[in-house]
């Protein structure tokens, strides 16, 4: 019997835990039919807003590469270069509600069984900011989205109260959340920026708030680099450039550390992993961290515009772990999920070669656990 892939997720069934991220991935029809062909188990829509949207001229995301021979890094393609990032500065989507809004519905009726979530993003300077929020959050859920994802993590928004400048404000995080659920009928996802001190701040204040999942990561504020003999940034216009976000193999580990920390903070919430992810390998780190669903972009982005192949040696390599696991009764996603959450300690909890001498780095072991506890609490 093949093994079941499917989950439960913020009450939400989904045929696998894989979807296609908010981006480039995910914002056309065309794109998004093609997507659940091939077999995702949601897709988060393009962010959609309501303000007017005009993208830089020229491309707005390029691929980093590493050679495997020499330190050197690239934006310039080449053979045997291995990937080591995108960067973008792409905004949200530049088409309108009123055109989102028929497609979501024919996708939805196109493919009832799999999961449509609407990524959406307004201001929060005033009320009526606000309910522009609610506006979106209605028209998508009328059109038969699964859930709504608030987008509170773009990096390169100028806007100060849009954005990734929201996610860095657990209040506006609070407020927002809590606005789109007074009209929600449809579970709430926030998904919040990587550029702070302690998501897990933010993340309070999104629960407070009511939303019913996190998502992490967005992409990483960063900088292109320097090309050495134009002297210029690898991508810029006219010579100029602004941060944008960097995504890819090279935020994996930076956003599982994210991962972590919130869902150690908040053991009982349900959690959507996103950073770095291409094969079930990768996807197998957020899950045992404790994400019921992964999100994938970058590596989509590079495989036919939609990931077909992605998709497919992902839930080829559920398929595997869940026959390797079967003896532990892991039947499903959720038998595994979190399984290596509270493997991740605190420096002072690593065992040492000589205990007695170390006390977490201060002179005394005052306000530290002595080391025969940490032994014992091991055991
Ligand atoms: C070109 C591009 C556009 C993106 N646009 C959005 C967006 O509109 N809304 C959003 O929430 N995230 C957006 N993202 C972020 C991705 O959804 C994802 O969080 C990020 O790329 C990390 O995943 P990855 O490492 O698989 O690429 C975008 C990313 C890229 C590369």
């Amino acid at each position: 019997m093949a093994p079941d892939l499917s989950t439960m997720f913020t009450g939400v069934r989904f045929q696998n835990p894989f979807l296609l991220s908010s981006a480039p991935p995910t914002e056309s029809e065309s794109n998004i039919l093609r997507a659940f062909e091939a077999g995702w188990g949601g897709v988060v829509t393009k962010t959609i807003g309501l303000h007017p949207v005009v993208n830089v001229l020229g491309p707005k995301t390029k691929f980093l590469r590493a050679d495997a021979d020499s330190p050197h890094l690239s934006m310039k393609k080449r053979p045997g270069a291995a990937l080591h990032s995108s960067w973008n500065w792409e905004l949200i989507s530049d088409k309108t509600l009123d055109w989102w809004v028929p497609r979501l519905g024919r996708i939805k009726k196109a493919f009832p069984e799999q999961a449509l979530v609407a990524s959406i993003m307004a201001g929060s300077g005033n009320d009526t900011e606000l309910r522009h929020w609610q506006e979106l959050a209605i028209a998508c859920q009328n059109e038969g989205c699964d859930a709504v994802e608030l987008n509170l993590s773009c990096p390169h928004m100028d806007r100060q109260d849009m954005g990734s400048n929201i996610g860095k404000d657990q209040e506006l995080v609070s407020i927002v959340a809590k606005v789109v659920k007074e009209v929600a009928r449809v579970p709430v996802w926030a998904k919040l920026t990587p550029s702070t001190t302690d998501i897990v701040v933010e993340a309070r204040g999104a629960f407070l708030g009511g939303a019913d999942a996190i998502s992490s990561s967005n992409t990483f504020t960063s900088l292109p680099l320097v090309d050495m003999d134009t002297l210029e940034f690898e991508i810029n216009v006219d010579g100029l450039v602004s941060t944008g976000g960097l995504g890819g193999p090279a935020i994996l580990p930076l956003s599982l550390a994210k991962i972590s920390q919130l869902t150690q903070a908040f053991p009982g919430k349900s959690f959507s992993g996103i950073g770095g992810i291409s094969t079930f390998e990768h996807a197998l780190n957020y899950f045992l961290l404790g994400c019921g669903t992964v999100q994938i972009c970058t590596a989509a982005m590079l495989d036919h515009a939609v990931g077909p192949n992605v998709i497919r040696e992902l839930t080829q390599g559920l398929a595997r772990f869940l026959e390797k696991h079967a003896d532990k009764g892991w039947a499903r996603v959720d038998d595994f999920v979190g399984r290596r959450r509270d493997r991740v300690v605190a420096q002072s909890q690593i065992r040492r070669p000589d205990e007695k001498e170390y006390h977490g780095g201060h002179e005394s072991a005052e306000g530290y656990a002595a080391p025969e506890e940490i032994e014992a609490r091991r055991t």
